[in-house]
């Protein structure tokens, strides 16, 4: 469907520097208002949103949920057992109807095609709230987070450790866009997705690294990141990844290694013990409270650049 001055948000590459900057410059201006207590700015006043649900979460749902209403909107939870996408009803069936009934759709989901192909048929904006592939939305609030400790993203070092993952996904499409120095450092066999690594090498625009020794990563970092070993739908692998990802947890030892600079970020939730220690998630230069609450002022910056306000 042709969506004329409506934007899906799927991949942080689908937009320049400049775009994703404004948007984030947006989002500290909205924060700001919402933190003043300011709440008659309510620009999706008359608005809904439908928000498919195919796994767990905890802050994707409440951030959506609650930015949306605070800025005078409605937002409908769907769970596995509402919609199962495929299951019960077609991709491309569910799109069109949703889009009869809202102004927008935020999906959670694990195949990344269904991501695509329920944008390509809705004629609403379509907002990933994370797949198997990439959680742009996650890595937007990081890049926010980013701004707010350190003052900007361009010319800084951020080493993820562990898993290649959709955290790893988002941050390399990231760095098609805007430049860092973009360092993960993972088991062998766990390496990100090679034909984004390329994307993301092709771009010429940042520094990309995929290492395997993490003492020797991190050092200088401004920003050392971790997520779990296991993301969801491999929970079945957790007790072979723990072995296959021994010497990754990030501990006050690595930290120390990075240097006074490094924050250490983290997604969340986290496996505290697992793939990072809790001194370290406590520790003061760890930041991941305010990366956390910063997932909705980044969203809401994001649906407002959707619907074109
Ligand atoms: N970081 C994140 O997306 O958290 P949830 O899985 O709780 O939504
Ligand atoms: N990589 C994790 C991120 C959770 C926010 C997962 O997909 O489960």
């Amino acid at each position: 469907e042709e969506k004329t001055g409506l934007k899906d948000f799927l991949h942080i590459n689908d937009f320049d520097k400049g775009t994703i900057l404004k948007i984030l410059d947006r989002a500290k201006e909205v924060k700001a208002l919402l933190k003043s207590g300011e709440r008659t700015y309510l620009p999706f006043k008359g608005k809904t949103m439908a928000m498919i649900f195919a796994k767990p979460s905890m802050r994707t749902r409440v951030s959506f949920e609650t930015g949306f209403y605070l800025l005078g909107g409605h937002a409908i939870f769907l769970g596995p057992n509402d919609i199962e996408m495929g299951k019960r009803e077609e991709t491309r069936d569910i799109a069109r109807v949703l889009s009869r009934y809202n102004d927008i759709i935020m999906a959670r989901l694990f195949a990344h095609q269904d991501l695509l192909d329920l944008a390509n048929y809705a004629s609403v904006p379509v907002i990933n709230g994370l797949t198997d592939y990439n959680h742009p939305c996650q890595i937007m609030a990081d890049a926010l987070t980013m701004i707010e400790h350190i003052g900007q993203i361009e010319g800084t070092k951020v080493v993820y450790v562990g898993d290649g993952n959709n955290i790893v996904h988002s941050w390399l499409l990231l760095a098609a866009v805007i430049p860092f120095h973009f360092v993960c450092v993972c088991p062998k066999g766990y390496e990100p997705d090679a034909k984004t690594i390329e994307i993301a090498q092709q771009a010429g625009v940042s520094k990309i690294e995929i290492t395997h020794d993490p003492k020797e990563a991190v050092k200088g970092a401004d920003v050392v990141y971790s997520d779990v070993w296991a993301s969801m739908g491999q929970k079945q692998e957790a007790e072979q990844r723990r072995k296959d990802f021994q010497g990754f947890q990030v501990d006050e030892e690595l930290m120390k290694i990075a240097g006074p600079q490094a924050f250490f970020m983290h997604c969340l939730p986290a496996e505290r013990g697992v793939e990072v220690t809790n001194g370290v998630i406590e520790a003061p230069n760890s930041i991941v409270f305010p990366q956390a609450e910063n997932r909705m002022h980044a969203q809401n910056a994001v649906m407002l650049h959707s619907l074109g306000l």
